[in-house]
């Protein structure tokens, strides 16, 4: 009998000890034994639940039960998860977390002190929800370079997206339906201005390239200034704008491009067609060639899912110590912004006639191809320029509006 506690009894924690409740069967079939949450912490009361004699409000219940051998902890956070994650596996107790913030912040550190403990940190569901892509990216990809990772990683954002592309709902409209169904918090920030699916890329990124890719250091932009004239013209391109987590190696270099933005995504990817609160992963190995992995990548149960089966393994593992794991980093690991190189789309308005914004762009940017809405206005000008560096894109954007341009929107174009 593996015997667990559950960290935060919110939307993951009741679903984590439902799924163990409902599965019970199946669960021992896979783990080879009857899995048992004996303890759960959480500052609030649930008088009213079958199993509230479960719960506690002190973590030292849980730290000295040596009976404990698996702690999962799903409170959200950096503090005080860390410290509790810290403290349960330098007892030896594995730790299994859906800590997206957590893991991307901490993660090189708490995978260290899980080795040499000869225990695990594991974080299925940090990433994708209820989507297998931890596991299959660290084993059943192992043969592989992982060339490239792009993802459409935060399903709130997603939503929106989907309901401005297909419905010509407006951004404040989209985002309001988000939050009245529940997908989207009162304070959608982290969704929507990238943060959530910034920590998701850095932590694939992280397993895909073996050094800790640290949030702070990862240029992340959100969807929120993006209009129905920037959707139509992404429609004129052959695309659609979909919210793109990106890593990639750079060839013969010890860096890697790492970043989270809006992209016009070209109607043949595979990524173009992942709609609503669905997320989608495509990873590009050397021998493989492209995988896509798509699902629910949020929900109760969908999360739920990913916990148990890492408690699930953990419980068939246990005592020793597998090899998910990477090494610290610097700044340095990540390619300034400035300096990656991609197409950009280019909305700018101002301009006397639309000849004489083709004449003013075309001398600025070479070899652009302009593009065009329904009641595109003759001051408007919309075009996609080269492949060239964010730094040098910048500078031209510069030029156009000491013209006297008002630039309304620049987008990446995305290559997956
Ligand atoms: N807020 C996240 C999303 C859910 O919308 O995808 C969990 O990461």
């Amino acid at each position: 009998m593996a015997k667990i506690a559950v960290l935060g009894h919110g939307v993951v924690g009741s679903g984590v000890c439902e799924v163990i409740h409902e599965n019970q069967e199946s669960i021992i079939r896979r783990a080879g034994q009857p899995i048992e949450v004996k303890r759960i912490l959480d500052l609030r009361d649930f008088d009213g639940l079958p199993y509230r004699d479960k719960f506690t409000k002190n973590f030292d219940d849980i730290l000295n039960d040596d009976e404990i051998s698996i702690v999962v902890e799903v409170m959200g956070g950096v503090s005080p998860a860390f410290e509790f994650s810290v403290a349960s596996l330098k007892k030896g107790k594995s730790v299994v977390t859906s800590n997206k913030e957590l893991v991307a912040a901490k993660g090189a550190q708490l995978l260290k002190i899980a080795r040499e403990n000869n225990c695990n940190y594991f974080f299925e569901a940090s990433v994708g929800g209820g989507i297998p892509i931890i596991r299959p990216m660290h084993m059943c990809l192992a043969a592989n370079e992982i060339d490239e990772i792009a993802g459409i990683l935060n399903g709130t954002t997603n939503f929106i997206l989907t309901k401005m592309i297909k419905e010509g709902t407006s951004f404040d409209e989209a985002l309001k339906t988000a939050q009245d169904l529940g997908y989207a918090e009162r304070n959608p920030a982290a969704d929507v201005e990238g943060y959530d699916a910034c920590r998701k890329i850095c932590i694939l990124a992280s397993l895909a390239f073996g050094r800790h890719v640290y949030p702070e250091y990862v240029h992340t932009e959100g969807i929120t200034k993006i209009t129905l004239e920037d959707v139509a013209y992404a429609e004129s391109w052959g695309g659609v704008i979909k919210l793109i987590g990106e890593a990639k190696r750079i060839p013969e270099s010890e860096r890697i491009e790492c970043l989270v933005a809006p992209a016009f995504v070209n109607g043949e990817s595979q990524l173009a067609n992942i709609d609503d609160v669905f997320n989608g992963v495509l990873v590009r190995g050397n021998a493989t060639g492209d995988v896509v992995f798509y699902g629910k990548g949020a929900g109760k149960l969908p999360t739920a899912s990913a916990v148990v089966a890492d408690v699930i393994h953990e419980a068939k593992v246990s005592g020793t110590s597998t090899s998910l794991t990477w090494k610290d980093s610097s700044e340095n690991f990540v390619l300034p912004y400035d300096e990656v190189e991609s197409a950009f789309y280019v909305r700018a308005a101002g301009f006397r006639d639309s000849s004489f914004a083709k004449e003013r762009i075309s001398v600025l940017f070479h070899g652009v191809s302009f593009l065009s809405r329904a009641g595109q206005p003759e001051s408007e000008a919309a075009f996609v320029t080269e492949s060239m560096s964010g730094g040098l894109l910048m500078k031209k954007v510069e030029a156009l509006k000491e013209k006297g341009a008002e630039i309304l929107s620049v987008i990446r174009v995305a290559d997956c």
